[in-house]
């Protein structure tokens, strides 16, 4: 198993995979290239992430997605784990906002996130259709956080 660092002329190759976690392109060109993006691949391509640096010491986990068929095998735990090792002394917190939804905040929290602030109605401020996740419309984006140091 590997990780490695994608450059911003390969980011869009693994355009299915990032909308997998964001489905709108538009968002996801908010943040793909002022992030850093990971890769992790075991033979072959299994998760990917996108970590921004934000302000005061903060980064944010924009994106991150396991290709469905490998999905619930622990590599989106160890992507989360190469990350936090990655910024950890670097910065002072690790942010992931998501949609209220149990099986996605289930994740992070097994990663060792804990909630820490709501962004109400960041789905319908923001996206130009609703999103919907196992049949529940999104409405606020709910932040999680990690101390990193
Ligand atoms: C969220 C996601 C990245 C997790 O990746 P993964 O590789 O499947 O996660 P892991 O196998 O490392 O899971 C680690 C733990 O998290 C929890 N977890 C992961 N997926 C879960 C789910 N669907 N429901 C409940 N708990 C879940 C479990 O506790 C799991 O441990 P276990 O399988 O031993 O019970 C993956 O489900 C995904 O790509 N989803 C679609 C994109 C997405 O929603 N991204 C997040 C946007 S905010």
């Amino acid at each position: 198993m590997h990780i490695t660092k994608v450059d911003n002329k390969d980011k869009l190759k693994f355009k299915d995979l990032l909308l997998l976690a964001d489905e709108q392109m538009s968002m996801v060109e908010k943040y793909l290239y002022r992030g850093e993006m990971f890769a992790l691949y075991d033979d072959d391509l299994k998760s990917i992430c996108i970590v921004t640096y934000e302000e005061n010491g903060t980064y944010e986990i924009k994106n991150i997605a396991t290709v469905a068929k490998y999905q619930r095998k622990g590599y989106g735990k160890y992507l989360i784990r190469f990350i936090f090792n990655h910024y950890k002394g670097i910065g002072k917190i690790l942010y992931v906002g998501t949609g209220d939804s149990p099986s996605t905040l289930n994740f992070y929290q097994n990663c060792g996130f804990y909630r820490s602030h709501v962004v109400k109605n960041f789905f319908i401020d923001n996206y130009d259709h609703p999103i919907y996740e196992n049949g529940k419309r999104l409405t606020d984006m709910i932040y999680l956080k990690k101390e990193l140091q």
